[in-house]
């Protein structure tokens, strides 16, 4: 008697379900001869219903160009931003100042080879490999940035560093209207990663984690995305506006030393010129809802066009809103998210903060809502001056019934690594 396949799969008991499996090419060659068949029963591809599907390989280098490590300033700042982003918040356990400056030297080598790519490290045969292998034998940069900040909590009594600290540095306050929650705010150490894709970011941040096993515990961790421009100009926040429009111009070196960088001359430890004050903000949206509110009414609260991007009263993304010429905002409402965070007086001016913020999505928050929202992410030059005057402005704004911020931190980002010979934050030990 011949057996055709699905007789024979229902006569070993086999059933639907495993000749599903077959026909998906799930059993492979083995189906033939019951459980454990040999090469000489596998009918082998000439069998359609036996063979793999093609393998598609992309092609294309899909990875982004290194982006220099050393400098008097980070990169990861005012680089562009990648589409892949990743905060992870550390608490410090190393158990002495020697073991701390230790675990900063080691931190930099392993900053400095990663962002510039190369051979991963081989394994020995009983050793585990020193590379976790995800990105395969040759480590692409693809445009990886990694940028330190020091939390206020580094500054305690554990490493005599309490004289030094940056003189507004201190553990993130609740605004109203806040919930943060204690498991995702603060730390001792904050590091971003960016890169072109999240293999990158989260293969950085196995090796981080694994060169300071024992100094550096990990604490809170999340990661961001920011798609592409939808149909052009600026990307889009979750709440479908273009997002990340309008940031004060910090490629022009008076802007970026009176905004974003600490300077010498501002009372500051001088350790800390060439850093910069770094926010975070984890802040969830409330998507579901948004979505049952009037196009009219999400364009007030924001102050913009959905679709364009540009202010209520322009044409095109880059129109620079005219707040004097709308006193009593009847166009731009004065409640508008835009114009309560920078009313572009000459007062106001001096406040304004340098954004990089990323998307995420991490699935279901515990009340079956999507867990979707804005790592909102900034940095400045003085934390009071700046972001605290901002948020204060925000205070009551009419978004912040779809909004809720969660955790995050005030941090701050160290000065550059200047060369091979230094290391992060040496001047602060010094
Ligand atoms: C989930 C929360 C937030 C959302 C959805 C959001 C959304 C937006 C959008 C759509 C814009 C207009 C486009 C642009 O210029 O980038 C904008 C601008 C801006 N946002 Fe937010 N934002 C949020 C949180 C914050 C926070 C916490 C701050 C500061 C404390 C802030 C400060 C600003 C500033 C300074 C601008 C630029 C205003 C200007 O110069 O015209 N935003 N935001």
């Amino acid at each position: 008697m011949t057996l055709d396949r699905r007789t024979f799969l229902t006569r070993a008991g086999l059933g639907a379900a495993a000749a599903g499996a077959a026909s998906a090419g799930l059993l492979g060659g083995a189906s033939n001869a019951g459980a454990a068949g040999t090469a000489k029963d596998q009918v082998g591809a000439n069998d359609p219903l036996l063979a793999d599907a093609p393998i598609v390989i992309p092609s294309g280098d899909p990875t982004l160009a290194t982006v220099a490590f050393h400098g008097q300033h980070q990169a990861g700042i005012t680089t562009p931003k990648p589409p892949s982003g990743m905060f992870a918040s550390f608490d410090v356990t190393a158990e002495s100042r020697a073991d701390l400056i230790d675990t900063l030297k080691t931190l930099t080598a392993t900053a400095r080879f990663l962002t510039s790519g190369g051979a991963a490290q081989l394994a020995t045969t009983l050793a585990p490999p020193p590379d976790n292998g995800t990105l395969g034998p040759d480590v692409p940069a693809d445009g990886l940035t990694i940028t330190v900040a020091f939390g206020s909590t580094l500054f305690d009594e554990r490493f005599g560093l309490t004289a030094l600290k940056p003189k507004h540095l201190r553990p993130m306050q609740p605004f109203p209207n806040d919930n943060l929650d204690p498991a995702q705010t603060g730390g001792d150490v904050l590091i971003q990663l960016c890169a072109g894709n999240p293999d990158t970011t989260l293969h950085a941040m196995r090796q981080i984690t694994r060169v300071t096993r024992g100094a550096l515990a990990l604490n809170w961790r999340i990661e961001g995305f920011v798609p592409p421009p939808r149909p052009s100009g600026v990307p889009r926040n979750t709440f479908a506006f273009k997002d990340g429009i309008a940031n004060p111009n910090v490629g022009d070196p008076e802007v970026a030393n009176r905004l974003l960088w600490v300077t010498d001359g501002i009372g500051e430890p001088a350790w800390t010129t060439g850093g910069s004050y770094h926010v975070i903000r984890i802040i969830k949206q409330f998507i579901e809802f948004w979505d049952r509110v009037s196009i009219t009414e999400q364009q007030q609260m924001i102050g913009r066009f959905r679709a364009s991007g540009a202010p209520l009263d322009g044409t095109n993304e880059a129109d620079i809103p005219n707040y004097k010429a709308d006193p009593l905002g009847y166009v731009i409402p004065l409640s508008a998210h835009i114009r309560l965070s920078n009313p572009r007086t000459t007062a106001s001016e001096e406040s304004r903060i340098f954004r990089r913020g990323y998307n995420y999505d991490r699935g279901v928050d515990l009340n079956d809502n999507m867990d979707v929202g804005l790592v909102f992410n900034c940095f400045q030059q003085d934390l009071d001056r700046q972001f605290i005057a901002n948020q204060t402005r925000l205070i009551g704004e009419p978004m912040v019934d779809y909004i809720s911020p969660v955790g995050g931190g005030y941090f701050f980002a160290l000065p550059g690594v200047m060369d091979q010979h230094d290391w992060y934050a040496r001047k602060l030990f010094s």
